[in-house]
Formats: C-alpha cells, sequence, structure tokens
C-alpha cells in the first residue's frame, strides 16, 4: 500500500468518524434537551383541602306560624307543650345546643337541634308533635328546615309519622358566611312544603308563609382553608385555588444543563463543519492527474 493511498483512506476514516461523532452527539445532545423540555411542564401537586366548620353552639328560634299558635290557643282549646330542652318567649320556641358542622366557602353541611314542641287540641283529637329540627343547607342563602313529624287527621288517625320530614324550605339573609370563632345569624323565611300538608289536616296548602325563623351558629374547628364567604355565585372566591408553593417551575433547575447542551451541539457541528472542509479540500486535490496516479493502487496491493 503507498504512502499517499494510505492518506486519503485514512482521511476518509477520519471524516467518516467525525461524522458518526456528530450525528451522535447531535442525537445524545437532543434527547436530553428533549426530555428537559418535557420536565419543565409545571408539576401541579393537588391536595383535596378538606373543608367545612363544627358547629359548637348557636340556636333555632321559630314561632312556626302565628295564625296556628292562634288556633291552638283559641278554637282548638289546646295548648302547646315544648321539652325541657326548648323554651318559648311568648312568640317563637328555641331549640338550642346544636350538633353538625356547615361549610361557608361552598354553603353546605347541616345542624341538628335536640327537642320537641307538641301541640294539642280539641280533647287530644289534634295531636300535632314537632321535633328534633334539622338546618340542611341548599346554598349559602337556602336551606331545608326538617323535622320528625306526628300529627292526625280531624278524626284522630294518624296522618303522618315520619322521620326528618321537610317541613318548608327557608331563603337565608345574610346567608352563611363566617370562620372559626365567629358567629353567624341569619334570618330565614320561606313556606309550607307539599310534604308537610297533612301535618296540619289539610287545612293549609302547599306555600302558606311561615314565621320567620333565626339561625345562630358559633363556628369552631374548620378544616382546610375553609374561609368566610356569603356569595354563592362569586365562583372566584369559593373554588380552592392551589397553593402557589405546590408550583414547581423546573426551568429554572434545567436552564444550566441546557445552556451546556446546546453549547455541545454548536461544538459538534463545528467540528463536523471543519473536517468536510479538509475533505473538499482532499479530494480537489486528488483531481489533479498526478494525484488521481498516485491513488490508483499499486497491482501488489490487489494481487496479495
Ligand atoms: C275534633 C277535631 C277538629 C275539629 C272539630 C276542627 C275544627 C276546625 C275548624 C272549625 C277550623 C276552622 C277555624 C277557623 O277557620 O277559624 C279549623 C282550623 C284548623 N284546624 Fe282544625 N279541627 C280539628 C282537628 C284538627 C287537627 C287534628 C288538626 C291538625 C293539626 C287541625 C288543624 C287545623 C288547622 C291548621 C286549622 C287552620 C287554622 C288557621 O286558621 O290557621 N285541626 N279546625
Amino acid at each position: 500500500m503507498s504512502v499517499s493511498t494510505t492518506k486519503a483512506q485514512l482521511a476518509r476514516r477520519w471524516f467518516a468518524t467525525l461524522a458518526t461523532t456528530a450525528v451522535l452527539g447531535a442525537t445524545l445532545a437532543a434527547v436530553p434537551a428533549a426530555s428537559a423540555v418535557d420536565q419543565a411542564a409545571p408539576v401541579l401537586k393537588t391536595e383535596a383541602p378538606e373543608v367545612g366548620c363544627e358547629v359548637t353552639a348557636g340556636t333555632l328560634s321559630w314561632g312556626l306560624m302565628e295564625r296556628f299558635r292562634g288556633y291552638i290557643d283559641g278554637f282548638a282549646k289546646g295548648a302547646f307543650t315544648p321539652s325541657a330542652d326548648v323554651s318559648f318567649s311568648g312568640t317563637e320556641w328555641t331549640w338550642s345546643t346544636p350538633t353538625g358542622s356547615v361549610d361557608p366557602a361552598t354553603g353546605t353541611g347541616q345542624v341538628a337541634f335536640p327537642g320537641s314542641v307538641l301541640a294539642t287540641g280539641h280533647g287530644d283529637v289534634l295531636k300535632m308533635n314537632f321535633a328534633n329540627p334539622v338546618v340542611e343547607f341548599v346554598s349559602s342563602t337556602e336551606a331545608n328546615l326538617k323535622f320528625d313529624i306526628d300529627s292526625n287527621d280531624t278524626t284522630g288517625a294518624p296522618t303522618i309519622s315520619e322521620k326528618a320530614i321537610t317541613i318548608g324550605t327557608f331563603a337565608l339573609t345574610p346567608g352563611l358566611s363566617g370562620e372559626a370563632g365567629s358567629t353567624v345569624t341569619m334570618i330565614g323565611t320561606g313556606g309550607l312544603s307539599e310534604a308537610a300538608v297533612p301535618a296540619f289536616a289539610d287545612f293549609y296548602q302547599a306555600g302558606e308563609p311561615f314565621d320567620p325563623m333565626t339561625l345562630s351558629l358559633t363556628l369552631g374547628e374548620c378544616a382546610g382553608a375553609a374561609t368566610a364567604s356569603a356569595e354563592p355565585t362569586d365562583d372566584a372566591a369559593t373554588t380552592p385555588e392551589p397553593e402557589m408553593t405546590t408550583l414547581i417551575a423546573p426551568e429554572d433547575e434545567n436552564e444550566g444543563s441546557n445552556l451546556m447542551r446546546l453549547w455541545v451541539v454548536l461544538g459538534v457541528v463545528v467540528v463536523a463543519g471543519v473536517a468536510t472542509v479538509i475533505v473538499v479540500r482532499q479530494r480537489r486535490a486528488r483531481k489533479s492527474p498526478e494525484q488521481e496516479h498516485s491513488e490508483l493502487p499499486e497491482s501488489g496491493d490487489q494481487t496479495s
């Protein structure tokens, strides 16, 4: 093998090696860069916050219906008899010692009060007991008022005996709000539900207006980030936002390594370019007859 042939072959091999190195280098540099782009997407760690506040104290004050009280005390010659844990002011009964929890942020939850009121009349043919009220929030500004109700018709036969029946749905002003340690007081207005019509021996139609009720709740421990909100339509105020600290922005962490990869790619491109120039020059030189001849393989190389 001649010296000139060896040089040409070496040049080609060198170029091939450089070209391979360039392709490999560019590929290796590009692959981690691509995964770095994937990693650059913010990682959202969602933790569903628990919400709701324990109700530690409060009262429910309600007189049912002024006209019904008048009927019992008057025409029916009857009386109202509250249980020991229910007080009477002359116009309304007050239940206390509530249990339950509410979430001011979402307008949900329910509160139960122990105690009963028995209405009697017409020599006990009329015997209506309404007990253990439960306020069930439908939203921050609306709640169902439920009672365990037992009652008779005008013959004295039982017409209704149900637990936790909704006697009416009340609109609440100003609405459920507050935070741990605060007391919220709401006025509720509403009317008789269809389901509770038999409790009054069908003398009232559904929608018959009740006296307003007053609901006062003292909030204790609130789980999670429950905050005050009396505006149920304000989604921005009621929707829990993920904490900013849970958003990880990996761009900063990968910025340095991405820059390094860019320099590696640029270096490989430059080296490949230089190699290309060298090989092109060699090919041009090979075109001279003298060089052409010198590159021909010697006969000894082919036959040996
Ligand atoms: C001996 C059985 C009864 C008799 C004779 C009787 C009679 C009457 C009468 C005459 C009225 C009309 C009073 C008025 O318009 O001023 C009335 C009203 C009424 N009764 Fe009775 N009743 C009886 C039993 C009952 C029972 C078991 C209930 C169940 C709760 C009941 C609930 C009512 C109610 C809600 C009214 C309407 C009161 C109002 O004007 O707001 N009654 N009853």
